[in-house]
C-alpha cells in the first residue's frame, strides 16, 4: 500500500570520487532498516557501484539505477551521485562525504560553496582520515569544529565493501570496532532525520533576526 507521508530525501554529494558516497549510501540505508524505516537507494552512478552490492543479494533493502515514476514506498530515498558530477543535487538537504588529503579538500571547498549558494542544508562527513598526517588532522578537526561528522579510517569498510555487504551485516559482527563504526552511521542517520545540517550564513541570519 502507498504510504501517505513524503519520504525524506537526501542526496549524498561530492563531485570527486572515492570519497565515501557510496560507502554511506549503503550504510545508511541499512541503518535505516536496523531502526525500522524502508530506505530506498538511487544509484546514480555509470559505474553502479550501489546497484552491484544490491545485484550481489546481500542487501536488505531496494536500490534502484533511477527514481520510479509513481511515489517509492519508502521511508527514506537515499540519491547516490556519481563522480564528476557538479550540478547541486535538487534535494534540501545533501550528505557531503569527503576525504581530508589536501588534494581532495578543494573539491569538496568548491562544491560547498556552490550549494551554499543555493541555501542547501548540509552535513559533512569526513571519511578515512588518515590521523598521523598532520595536513590531514587538522583538516578534520577543522571541519569538527564546524559541526562534520567523522567515521575515522577503519579496515571494516573495505572488509564490507569486498563482500559487498554494508557494515550492519551480521557477519561482521564480530569486526574490530565494528560497534562504533555503527554509532558513528547511526548518529549521522539521526542527523538526517532532523534535518540537522550546518548553519549556514544565510540560517544564521536569520536566527539573528529573528532574536
Ligand atoms: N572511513 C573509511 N575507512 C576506510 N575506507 C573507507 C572509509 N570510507 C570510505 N572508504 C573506502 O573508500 C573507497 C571509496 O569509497 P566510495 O564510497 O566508493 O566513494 P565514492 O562513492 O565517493 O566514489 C571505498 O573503497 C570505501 O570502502
Ligand atoms: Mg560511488
Amino acid at each position: 500500500m502507498k504510504k501517505n507521508t513524503k519520504p525524506k530525501l537526501i542526496s549524498i554529494w561530492n563531485p570527486k570520487g572515492g570519497q565515501g558516497k557510496s560507502m554511506l549510501a549503503i550504510n545508511l540505508a541499512a541503518a535505516s532498516v536496523e531502526m525500522g524505516l524502508k530506505p530506498l537507494v538511487i544509484c546514480q552512478d555509470q559505474q553502479g557501484t550501489s546497484i552491484n552490492y544490491y545485484k550481489n543479494g546481500n542487501l536488505n533493502f531496494e536500490v534502484l539505477a533511477t527514481l520510479p515514476k509513481e511515489q517509492p514506498d519508502a521511508d527514506i530515498i537515499i540519491f547516490d551521485h556519481q563522480a564528476s558530477d557538479w550540478e547541486v543535487p535538487q534535494t534540501k538537504l545533501l550528505l557531503m562525504p569527503l576525504k581530508p588529503a589536501r588534494d581532495q579538500y578543494a573539491t569538496y571547498i568548491d562544491a560547498k560553496k556552490r550549494a551554499e549558494a543555493k541555501s542547501k542544508e548540509i552535513i559533512t562527513i569526513v571519511t578515512d582520515g588518515q590521523m598521523h598526517r598532520q595536513s590531514e588532522k587538522t583538516t578534520t578537526q577543522h571541519l569538527k569544529g564546524q559541526g562534520a561528522h567523522v567515521i575515522p579510517s577503519s579496515g571494516v569498510f573495505s572488509r564490507a565493501a569486498e563482500e559487498y555487504r554494508s557494515i550492519f551485516d551480521p557477519s561482521l559482527n564480530k569486526a574490530y570496532k565494528i560497534g562504533e563504526r555503527r554509532k558513528e552511521i547511526n548518529k549521522i542517520l539521526g542527523a538526517i532525520l532532523l534535518n540537522a545540517g550546518e548553519k549556514t550564513d544565510k540560517k544564521k541570519r536569520k536566527l539573528k533576526n529573528a532574536a
